[in-house]
């Protein structure tokens, strides 16, 4: 998620934005830039931007002393590397329109291809690069009439900020899925992408929604939609301290990015279809989808267990086999490969050690390795011969939840787009499953509503010292996920098992009172899934169900009951972990640990 800062005033706007920027440093960026109007005989926009760190500015910022008009950004890559000239502001062919973007310009190829064709040179490989060249393309006299005409032709998520060198009075913003926030002082105002950037200046903020524009001068903000008609907003009044604020008022991480999911699905799903069914031929690797005969899936913790729904999902809808393995022990098998083998590997931060080196083993082997990843510019990113990014933004918390599920949904798409190459799906069903995908987010918010029922839950669990978690196929996926959340922040001994395999032994484990979390979505198993869970009450556990409100009755058996909306039972993991991430978020809270940073762990390990 980019960081976006920008001020109008009386006061120098360099410390301003650059302090603002550094409280936005949390959020996690790969390069930084700040563009000032400098007035005098020659005014002209000052522009520095540097990839690395916010620091890397400081020695280029000297002689932008006395500009009271600035806007700038720390990027988190979503389209070009990290590097000097991707870094934001990016500026038109004149150098006098600055612009900061947060988001994804969806159109943006057809946009910039136009764009050079018209004239315009482009310096960068962003996406947000379009946005100044448009700017310039509709520049008469009015930044406010520009920015509107670029709005009516650019698609996607942004939160933007326009300067003008001509109109050095005021800020032009615009707001669409990425947030966007106008703090308001005594003859400045302040432009942010997050409150805590402006918290030391101002408690008094107008937090915009999707489809609003503003105009920013030092005295006015006028608010109106991306036509111009007016809107009416209430001023905001920030009672956070500033902790909390960089947590979006949540008081951990994990729980603002455990909310955060729907905005990340419906991020992650932006771009990815044509006319109703998804589109990944822009990876160039079709032939190889086509006659592949097998795909090896190979990740770490949560992201393997992305995997083991992916290879379910890739199975069932485009009928290839698939191998799934945790990356540490895939490294020392004798694989028999065949050289139209695929290896997908799937990784968070694209950094994780075992998981590059099977990489990187792999493509010893001359085998392709298709990447999932959340982070542009990854080693994984950057070693794999092609990438499907996750668009969750930063994820801070050490326990994964939201790139869990956009990896499943990244899963699921691509099991969508290998049964259209491979013909195991015809039109409509290929556009039936995607259109499930389309409304998933409002799934996954109705779960998220449940918060306080598995707060409770998890009140009245908080002392135990182990639990099971249970399911059959996909949800026993799920199940495995569960047990690694709750394991991870609460410390507790949780134990993932296929439902069927549990009097296979780990029944002696069962006694009285020991929670068994049970994941009911697939509503063939149900039957079977139950009959496992009365052989565990038998022996006195307390069996917690996670089911679609469809298989409400048969699961009445159960001493609790969580309800999932009915959904299509392929889908069922996005929404079926979302209980289970917010039962060991409480756990843990009720254990006062320490939830965003769990001992003995690291947010990406690094090492083998
Ligand atoms: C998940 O909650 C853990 N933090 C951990 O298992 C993590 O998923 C694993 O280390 C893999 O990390 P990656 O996705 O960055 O490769």
């Amino acid at each position: 998620m980019c960081g976006i800062m920008g001020y109008i005033g009386r006061h120098d706007a360099v410390p301003i934005i650059y302090e603002g920027l550094r409280r936005l440093e949390y959020r996690g960026y790969d390069s930084a830039g700040i563009a000032v109007y400098r007035p005098g005989e020659k005014a002209s926009l000052g522009l520095v931007k540097r990839q690395g760190r916010l620091a890397e500015l400081i020695d280029h910022l000297e002689d932008f002393s006395g500009s009271t008009l600035g806007i700038g950004h720390t990027r988190w890559a979503t389209h070009g590397v990290p590097s000097d000239r991707n870094a934001h502001p990016h500026c038109d062919c004149s150098g006098r329109i600055a612009v900061v973007h947060n988001g994804i310009i969806e159109n943006y190829a057809q946009l910039r291809k136009q764009l050079i064709l018209e004239g315009h040179d482009f310096v960068s490989e962003t996406d947000t690069e379009v946005l100044t060249h448009l700017i310039e393309k509709y520049y008469h006299n009015s930044l406010e009439a520009a920015v509107r005409q670029t709005l009516a032709v650019v698609r996607g998520s942004f939160a933007l900020a326009a300067i003008h060198q001509n109109e050095p009075d005021k800020i032009v913003v615009a707001k669409n899925a990425s947030p966007l926030v106008i703090g308001l002082g005594e003859g400045e105002n302040y432009v942010a992408s997050d409150i805590p950037a402006i918290l030391e200046h101002t408690r008094k903020v107008y937090i915009l929604d999707d489809n609003e524009f503003a105009v920013v001068t030092a005295d006015e903000v006028i608010i109106t939609d991306f036509i111009g008609d007016p809107v009416d907003k209430e001023v905001f009044d920030v009672t956070w301290d500033l902790v909390a604020a960089e947590k979006g008022g949540y008081e951990h991480f994990m729980l603002k990015e455990i909310h955060e999911q729907p905005e990340a699905i419906r991020a992650t799903l932006r771009g990815t279809a044509v006319d109703g069914r998804v589109d990944f031929s822009y990876l160039g690797m079709d032939e190889l989808f086509q006659k592949t005969g097998k795909i090896f899936i190979v990740a770490c913790g949560t992201a393997y267990h992305a995997g083991l729904v992916g290879r379910l999902a890739i199975e069932k809808l485009a009928r290839i086999p698939v191998e799934t393995d945790i990356a540490s022990e895939f490294r020392y098998r004798d694989i028999i490969w065949h050289p139209d083998d695929l290896m997908i590997v799937i990784s968070q931060s694209g950094e994780t050690a075992d998981t590059k080196a099977a990489l990187q083993e792999a493509r010893r082997q001359g085998i392709k390795v298709l990447a999932v990843t959340n982070v542009v510019g990854s080693a994984i990113a950057r070693e794999a011969d092609q990438v499907i990014y996750t668009h969750a933004g930063p994820e801070i918390a050490v326990a994964s939840t939201k790139a869990y599920t956009t990896q499943l949904l990244v899963m699921y798409l691509l099991a969508l787009y290998l049964a259209e190459v491979r013909g195991t799906m015809n039109r409509a069903e290929l556009e039936g499953l995607y259109s499930e995908l389309l409304y998933i987010d409002t799934l996954v918010d109705q779960v998220l509503a449940e918060e306080a029922k598995i707060k409770q839950l998890a009140q009245k669990y908080a002392h135990v010292q182990s639990t099971f978690f249970l399911g059959r196929g996909f949800d026993y996926a799920v199940a495995m996920e569960g047990a690694l959340k709750l394991k991870e922040v609460s410390y507790i001994h949780a134990e993932a098992y296929a439902a069927g395999e549990l009097k296979h032994g780990p029944l002696a484990l069962i006694e009285s009172g020991v929670p068994v979390m049970a994941l009911i979505t697939q509503d063939h198993l149900v039957d079977k899934t139950m009959s496992n869970l009365r052989e565990v009450k038998a022996r006195g556990a307390v069996v917690v169900a996670i089911c679609k409100s469809n298989l409400q009755e048969a699961c009445e058996e159960c001493d609790e009951q969580i309800l999932l909306p009915d959904i299509n039972p392929l889908l069922a993991p996005i929404v079926g972990v979302i209980p289970l991430q917010i039962f060991a978020y409480y756990m843990a809270v009720m254990r006062c640990l320490d939830v965003d940073k769990p001992r003995n762990l690291a947010k990406s390990v690094t090492v083998e």
